[in-house]
């Protein structure tokens, strides 16, 4: 955890922005996976961590926006659970532990928020994303579950956004701690991505890597010699020499503030002519946004001009033809990068991405966009110092894409759907970083994890 006035500040900060009433911020339960009490890792709430830091299961923060109090409610353990859990700390000690000066149990929740609201007082909440902590805001209300949702807080959601989106010196601190764990996992695993090994034992390195950092990793590990299939998670491919190996992984520190790195190499350690030609221009992809990024500029535009260095690139293959400003205004590229360049990471490996990602990665001027691939950057707003993004522009040859838009003759200005049959089985390629963005431009987080050819091709080698 950070010290308690981390998040003594933060809570105050949020309620001077929310500014009336009171704000219920609920932690998460236990989750199970087969019968109860056998579960998932438990994975806190991440506005619970960002408020209260505190790891435990059933816990609720209320912020008194009229008073200046704060609350964590909670049922203190009895000896039934001691002994299966050991000696556990007091609610009243979780609570002091982070500067919160009133605490009280569960059956007091629900009197409190009977006290401060009802006659057309709601509290402010986030739309839930699991169905128990539904069932409970449900409850505590007096709604049907299907009405919670609506009565969610806009406001909350925009103060919450403002406060996350700019990541302090000791959140970076964090995130990189994640970046140094997976630098570990990444090379470990280029160095494993031999002929004859299978992805799952490629993954499972990966995820044992990310314990040994103290952490689960961020997401399910893609590892996949088809890379083509964007958010591949089956891990059951062998590898051959010829495949083009997308390994996108990353983890959580203890504190649950994350990294996502995603590096592509040639199974067997050597690229051949084609995966050097894609792996070039995906690379000089991310080298432009990465040169681009800096507060001002928004990341739809990194975002097109990374496009752009890609359409230059499949002109110099014979794939597109046409003028580069043209190709990427209609949007013809996109059939082979159908993802946005980036989103927000912090706490979230896409950070924040409950609250409604309009309201993260978008704001007033920035609005998003409904052009095939561009319509799915995740974050197009302007850039601020203290963001936290990534970077990951991808070259993908997806057969079932390509017949259909050779189908619908879609693009036939731009695409030698002839030229492009010839790329059909190569697979994909990604090279993910995370990017801070400083006063005048944006750092590359972490030490670097082996991105060239050539460094790649060093590192396979050992
Ligand atoms: N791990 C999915 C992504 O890179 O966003
Ligand atoms: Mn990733
Ligand atoms: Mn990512």
């Amino acid at each position: 955890m950070f010290s308690k006035e981390t998040y003594i500040a933060r809570r105050e900060q949020l309620r001077r922005d929310v500014g009336k009433g009171i704000i219920i911020i609920p932690g998460n339960h236990e989750a199970p996976c087969n019968y109860r009490d056998n579960t998932y890792w438990f994975r806190q709430d991440s506005t619970f961590l960002y408020f209260f830091g505190l790891q435990r299961e059933d816990m609720v923060g209320v912020l008194d926006c009229e008073s200046g109090k704060d609350y964590l409610f909670a049922d203190d353990y009895d000896i039934e659970d001691i002994v299966w859990t050991g000696p556990l700390p007091s609610v009243g000690e979780l609570a002091a532990s982070v500067g919160v000066e009133h605490s009280g149990s569960m059956k007091e929740l629900g009197a409190f928020i009977a006290s401060h609201c009802g006659r057309g007082m709601m509290p402010a909440y986030i739309a839930p994303y699991r169905a128990d902590t539904r069932a409970d805001l449900a409850e505590w209300l007096g709604l049907r579950p299907s009405q919670v949702d609506r009565y969610a807080s806009l406001p909350l959601v925009k103060a919450c956004v403002g406060q996350r989106s700019i990541k302090s010196d000791e959140e970076v601190a964090e995130i990189e701690k994640a970046i140094a764990t997976a630098y570990q996992m990444h090379v470990g695993a280029m160095r494993l991505a031999q002929p004859g090994r299978y992805e799952y034992e490629l993954a499972g390195f990966m995820e044992g890597e990310a314990r040994k950092g103290n952490g689960p990793v961020s997401f399910p590990v893609i590892m996949t010699v088809h890379g083509e299939t964007l958010h591949n998670h089956g891990h059951s491919g062998r590898l051959e020499v010829g495949r083009m190996l997308v390994m996108d992984a990353g983890c959580e520190t203890a504190m649950n503030y994350c990294s996502d790195i995603t590096r592509s190499v040639p199974v067997g350690g050597r690229f051949d002519s084609r995966q050097r030609a894609i792996y070039e221009i995906v690379l000089a992809a991310n080298l432009e946004a990465a040169r681009l990024a800096r507060p001002g500029i928004t990341y739809q535009e990194v975002h097109t001009a990374a496009s752009r260095v890609l359409a230059e690139g499949y002109k110099g293959l014979g794939i597109l033809h046409g003028a580069v400003d043209d190709i990427v205004a209609a949007g013809a590229h996109s059939l082979l990068m159908p993802h946005g360049l980036g989103h927000m990471m912090g706490l979230d490996v896409h950070d924040m991405e409950n609250y409604g990602q309009v309201y993260v990665g978008y704001d007033e001027e920035t609005r998003p966009s409904s052009q095939f691939g561009l319509g799915s950057l995740r974050c197009g707003r302007k850039l601020q110092a203290g963001f936290v993004v990534t970077d990951e522009p991808g070259c993908y040859f997806i057969p079932a894409l390509i017949d259909k838009w050779r189908a619908e003759g879609k693009h036939a200005d731009f695409v030698d759907y002839d030229e492009l049959e010839k790329w059909k089985d190569f697979g994909g390629i990604r090279i993910e970083d995370d990017l801070l963005i400083t006063p005048d431009g944006a750092r590359v987080l972490g030490k670097p994890i082996p991105k060239t050819v050539e460094e790649i091709e060093e590192t396979m080698a050992i």
